[in-house]
């Protein structure tokens, strides 16, 4: 599969949302990346129900809904409803993992893990082969913009191989100072999903930046 690329309207113009959703549409993006922030489980409050909403109505593309919240288990239901195609809860913020991703499985909708840097990718030993998507945080959750964090790139090899040897096919999802210098390094060590915020939006010129990075060829990482 050719890989995916999920810019973050985190880093868009708000003043100008409509206008970035419909640059994103005619992009060679693949889906949305929608970063839902509680002030809580991050120590930042982003956008959230209604916001997505209104992005749905214009959006031609995947919505990717990151909840950044804690007790996602609680609102998976009204993500959906509102147009959420993938949506990846943290591990470190639901007590009950498996019994929400089951849940927003069986509301028609992907679902994803999302791991902080500090937490190992072995903690997903026994459930990998539920998951649609492991989102690897390459920052620290909450904000836009941070620089990445390089140990991602090992990491992403050794979820890669879990996923080989449970024969899963989940998807690998890297998030956080993604752009042109480090995605290459990603791809071959196996993610199949980059987000990019700053690096899109933030560049000179946002749909030559997704081309470039949704051209870089992808190697198969091998066991
Ligand atoms: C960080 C968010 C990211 C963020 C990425 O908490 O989950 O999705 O928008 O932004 P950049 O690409 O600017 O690091
Ligand atoms: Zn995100």
């Amino acid at each position: 599969m050719k890989h995916l690329i999920a810019p973050s309207i985190l880093a868009a113009d708000f003043a100008n949302l409509e206008r970035d959703v419909k640059m994103i549409n005619q992009s060679n993006a693949d889906w949305f990346h929608l970063d839902v922030m509680d002030g809580r489980f991050v120590p930042n409050i982003s956008f959230g129900i209604p916001v997505i909403k209104a992005i749905n109505k214009v959006a031609t593309k995947p919505l990717d809904v990151h909840l950044m919240i804690e007790q996602p288990e609680n609102f998976v239901e009204q993500f959906v409803e509102i147009g959420a195609s993938v949506i990846t809860i943290h591990y470190e913020a639901c007590n009950h993992i498996h019994r929400t991703i089951h849940k927003i499985k069986e509301l028609g909708a992907k679902a994803g893990i999302a791991l902080n840097p500090h937490t190992p990718v072995e903690c997903l030993i026994d459930i990998i082969e539920d998951l649609d998507l492991v989102c690897l945080m390459s920052v620290n959750p909450g904000f836009g913009g941070q620089k990445f964090i390089y140990n991602t790139v090992p990491k992403t090899r050794r979820l890669k191989d879990m996923i080989i040897v449970k024969n899963a096919s989940t998807l690998i999802e890297i998030d956080g100072g993604v752009g042109l210098q480090n995605a290459e390094k990603l791809l071959q060590a196996g993610a199949d999903v980059l987000v990019a915020g700053s690096a899109v939006f933030k560049s000179q010129d946002p749909l030559d930046t997704i081309d470039k990075l949704k051209n870089i060829g992808k190697q198969i990482y091998n066991v």
